[in-house]
């Protein structure tokens, strides 16, 4: 079968949401980040700061080339990964895509002080949001699904994307 991806902007509970999707459904699951952070040694936020974003980014093209040849695996990925067009057709060509969605009090809320992620430890974090929020909405639409995450526990937003995904 296909993969399932899921992506998203950051802060709508990707990660924890496939992982329990991949446990529900009995699937292998993998987390594009956490396999970055692995074969660096260190987490992404070092990496932006150490090697640079473009790294990370051609890091995570060749990680997703990788993983649209195999199948029948839950993947999260990091909340730029489909912001890129080979990505996102390499994806949509090996699965079906889930666009994990929240408003922009929930993401702030959620990624709040968390300094693991680079692109939001600025001044003005809710500024940030929304533009990227904005320059991203052209690749997110491409999505297969969506799901809005606001108010919603990990528990039921895997019990949704089951629904939708039957
Ligand atoms: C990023 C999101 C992060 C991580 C990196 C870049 C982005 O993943 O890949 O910091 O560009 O939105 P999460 O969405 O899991 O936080």
């Amino acid at each position: 079968m296909k993969n399932i991806y899921i992506v998203g902007f950051m802060g709508t509970g990707k990660t924890s949401t496939g992982k329990e999707l991949a446990a529900r459904l009995k699937r292998g699951f993998l987390d594009l980040d956490g396999i970055i952070e692995e074969k660096e040694k260190m987490p992404i936020a070092q990496i932006f700061g150490q090697k640079g974003e473009s790294y990370f980014r051609k890091l995570e093209k060749d990680l997703i080339k990788d993983v649209s040849s195999k199948e029948d695996l839950v993947v999260s990925c990091g909340g730029g990964a489909v912001a890129e067009a080979d990505n996102l057709a390499s994806l949509k060509k090996s699965g079906v895509i889930i666009c994990l969605k929240a408003d922009a009090d929930t993401i702030l809320k959620r990624t709040k002080g968390n300094l693991l992620r680079p692109l939001l430890n600025v001044d003005n974090p809710r500024e940030r949001i929304n533009e990227l929020l904005k320059n991203r909405e052209p690749f997110y639409s491409q999505s297969d699904h969506f799901l809005d995450t606001t108010g919603l526990s990990i528990g039921q937003t895997v019990d949704k994307i089951i629904e939708i995904i039957k």
